[in-house]
């Protein structure tokens, strides 16, 4: 089931709390004035500094978590200029904050497996989708690999931790968890028999990991379903900087691209050429 996606609103935000995740990852707090009370999970908004910036256009980020109605937490790696922008502001600045942006995840029944794949900050849109199958009664039949290169980059890892369901890690370096890359321990688990290949599969990261999960996928009929981290320009439909080639004979009908902040972020993967 799709939730219906309120539309978005431009508003200023402000800083309240920020938290060191990682080498170069951190967990910003915003107080955001009226949202509606529930966001599909996997939306997305587009944030830049209200004044100070460099006056660059706006990055978007996955709601990572809302621990109260009025705020929204964002997982944040510092890249380049926008991100440490951002992470570098002062408590109580003021934030540029337009949200919700995109489709989210689709819903899944509660019986139905859901297994999620995330690699790094790849974990932002899922916090809220775990804690939502949860509620539901589904913590048991829903599974997550999250991966990094090492230990310290499995961002704010203990936030699942906390969850009561099936979550695995696995690291490149070994240092935790697994020893190797998350569609390596997929593909480990898969043999081993303790996930079901007929579930429903949710990937988030960085390009390689979902370019390597596509082809696996595709290989094993897996059903899936990807939240792309294309780069964006407006985050609303109007710039044209955020295309991605669709399957000709796909869901999304014959047009020859989508546009990745109104039509996804998600996607399923029979509706892209990825
Ligand atoms: C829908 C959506 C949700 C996202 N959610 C999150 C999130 O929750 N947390 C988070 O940390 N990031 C998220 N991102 C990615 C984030 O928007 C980018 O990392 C950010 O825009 C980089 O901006 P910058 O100015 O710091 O880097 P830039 O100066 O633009 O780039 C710095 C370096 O990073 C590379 N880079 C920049 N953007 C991307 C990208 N999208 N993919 C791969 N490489 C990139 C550039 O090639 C360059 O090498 C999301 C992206 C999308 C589209
Ligand atoms: S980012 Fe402008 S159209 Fe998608």
């Amino acid at each position: 089931m799709q939730v219906a996606q309120s539309a978005a609103l431009s508003l200023r935000a402000t800083l309240v709390n920020r938290r060191v995740v990682g080498p170069d990852a951190f967990v910003l707090e915003l107080e955001v004035p009226d949202m509606p009370p529930r966001l599909a999970p996997g939306v997305f908004a587009m944030l830049s500094p209200a004044a100070g910036g460099s006056q660059q256009i706006a990055r978007p980020f996955s709601i990572y978590d809302r621990p109260t109605a009025q705020r929204f937490t964002f997982l944040i790696q510092q890249l380049g200029l926008g991100t440490r922008e951002l992470v570098e502001l002062a408590l109580g600045a003021e934030i540029l904050c337009t949200m919700p942006l995109g489709n989210g995840f689709e819903v899944a029944t509660a019986s139905e497996d859901v297994v999620i794949l995330a690699g790094g900050v790849g974990s932002a849109p899922f916090l809220q989708y775990v804690r939502e199958r949860i509620a539901a009664g589904a913590g048991a039949n829903t599974h997550m690999i999250l991966g990094a290169r090492s230990r310290e980059r499995l961002y704010d890892v203990a936030s699942f931790e906390n969850l009561s369901f099936d979550l695995r890690v696995a690291t490149d370096d070994g240092s935790r968890g697994f020893h190797g890359h998350v569609i390596a321990a997929l593909a480990a688990a898969l043999d081993a028999g303790e996930l079901n290949s007929a579930a429903r599969f949710l990937a988030c990261g960085p390009s390689g990991l979902l370019h390597g999960f596509a082809s696996f996928a595709r290989e094993h009929k897996l059903r899936a379903w990807l939240s792309l981290e294309t780069y964006m320009g407006c985050g609303f439909g109007v710039c044209n900087g955020c295309p991605v080639a669709t399957q000709a004979d796909g869901p999304l009908g014959a047009w020859p691209y989508a546009r990745t902040c109104i039509d996804g972020p998600v996607f399923s993967l029979d509706a892209i050429q990825f």
